[in-house]
């Protein structure tokens, strides 16, 4: 791996996470990308369904395309690796099947056809907002895990979904939950705060 450090604790990587948006030339190796995703691909989803995807942009065209679509934010363009985490409760439908192939044939055809059954009750939209909600903890992973390997992220919500499908060619259907500059961290980042722990947690004892 191309990191310069040892990959420290969830905990650590949790308080030592900021938003990064300038990153040093050093390239990210794809072993260091591999691990990112593997261990972020690690993140639970309910029924196990996994809705989620991750393109992986290196090519400099298709990043300066999409810094335009996304209101010109330059660590788009300038990272070393922009992920586009899409999610797609059409195409995870249709392939139940593997996803609970651990299950063994007879479960896990019954097991296809009870969640079939529940979305089956849902429009399009619920569905696909439903898929949306469970990509953001792969999201939430992604960013922990690269906090963990030195990696600096930089998560945005600021772009135009349809200029980004039109420029990968995406499904109408297709949801993007966040676009991830990623690379090594040229900068600090922003001091912020979080809301205090006694508006965070109510104790009910
Ligand atoms: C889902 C999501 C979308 C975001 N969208 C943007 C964005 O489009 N542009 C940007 O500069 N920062 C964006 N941010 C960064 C937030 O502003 C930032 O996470 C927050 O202010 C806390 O700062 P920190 O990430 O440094 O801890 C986004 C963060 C998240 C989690």
């Amino acid at each position: 791996m191309n990191t310069t450090q040892a990959p420290i604790s969830a905990v650590d990587a949790a308080h030592a996470r900021r938003s990064i948006r300038n990153y040093s030339p050093q390239p990210v190796s794809e072993e260091t990308i591999s691990a990112l995703l593997t261990a972020a691909g690690k993140a639970p989803s309910a029924w196990n369904i996994q809705p989620w995807k991750v393109h992986v942009i290196r090519n400099q065209e298709l990043k300066n395309k999409l810094q335009q679509a996304a209101y010109s934010q330059s660590q788009v363009g300038s990272s070393q690796v922009l992920l586009v985490i899409t999610s797609d409760m059409q195409s995870s439908l249709a392939n139940l099947g593997s996803r609970f192939a651990y299950l063994g044939q007879e479960k896990a055809a019954s097991q296809a056809d009870s969640v079939r059954s529940v979305f089956a009750k849902m429009n399009t939209d619920a569905q696909e907002n439903w898929a949306r909600s469970q990509a953001n903890i792969f999201l939430g992973y992604l960013l922990l895990v690269a906090s963990s390997l030195g990696l600096g992220t930089s998560p945005m919500l600021g772009f135009d979904a349809e200029r980004v499908k039109e420029i990968l060619g995406l499904a109408q259907n297709v949801q993007i939950p966040a676009l991830v500059a990623v690379g090594w961290p040229a900068e600090e980042g922003f001091v912020s705060s979080r809301i205090e722990f006694s508006e965070l947690a109510q104790h009910w004892n």
